[in-house]
């Protein structure tokens, strides 16, 4: 199969508009001072496994295991603001992770190994990604919080450009 016909895909939950405005907003007015890239409003995610680019059988096997899952909806209520230093990432995450996300992503990352998946190894920390190539340090604090009720995930697809990253969500699966 040729690199253009396999997809860069992922899993995530995908913020309803309000709630991008409200961590928009919040990213823009706690960039540090030497600056970074925000990442824009529309394209403001929770990533839960990353796959990578895959080919259309394993895209297949995944949204099938996706649809095999069975999980409460949620809310999520982010409290959180940080930066890790590594990736230089400005950060969002819930005061606390919800036993329904919890579950949804350690269901997803059993059904998705069944597709070939390697799972990543590093623990799940549910955040979004605010602000990416950070210039500058920003310690651990609380911001006002963002409430999100979330009841449904998706497999998203993304493209770099060279205007930035493309997100396009392809399915959705509701929660219960
Ligand atoms: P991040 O927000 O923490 O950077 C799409 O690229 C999404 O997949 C991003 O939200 C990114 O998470 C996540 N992701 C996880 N592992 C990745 C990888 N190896 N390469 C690119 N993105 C990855």
């Amino acid at each position: 199969m040729t690199a253009a016909a396999r997809q860069r895909l992922f899993f995530a939950l995908w913020p309803d508009g309000d709630t991008q405005s409200a961590l928009a907003g919040l990213a823009k007015a706690r960039l540090p001072c030497g600056g970074g890239r925000l990442v824009a409003a529309r394209n403001l995610h929770l990533t839960m496994a990353f796959l990578g680019a895959v080919d259309a059988g394993t895209r297949r096997c995944a949204e099938r295991a996706a649809e095999s899952l069975r999980v409460p909806a949620f809310e999520l209520e982010f409290r959180r603001l940080g930066y890790w230093p590594r990736p230089r990432v400005l950060w969002s995450a819930p005061e606390r992770t919800p036993a329904g996300l919890t579950m949804l992503e350690s269901m997803l990352r059993d059904a998705l190994s069944a597709c070939g998946h390697t799972p990543e190894t590093r623990p799940f920390q549910a955040h979004i990604t605010l602000a990416r190539k950070v210039r500058g340090t920003v310690s651990e604090t609380a911001h006002a919080p963002v409430r999100w009720p979330v009841s449904s995930f998706h497999l998203v697809a993304s493209q770099t450009l060279s205007e930035g990253a493309r997100y396009q969500p392809l399915v959705s699966w509701p929660l219960e």
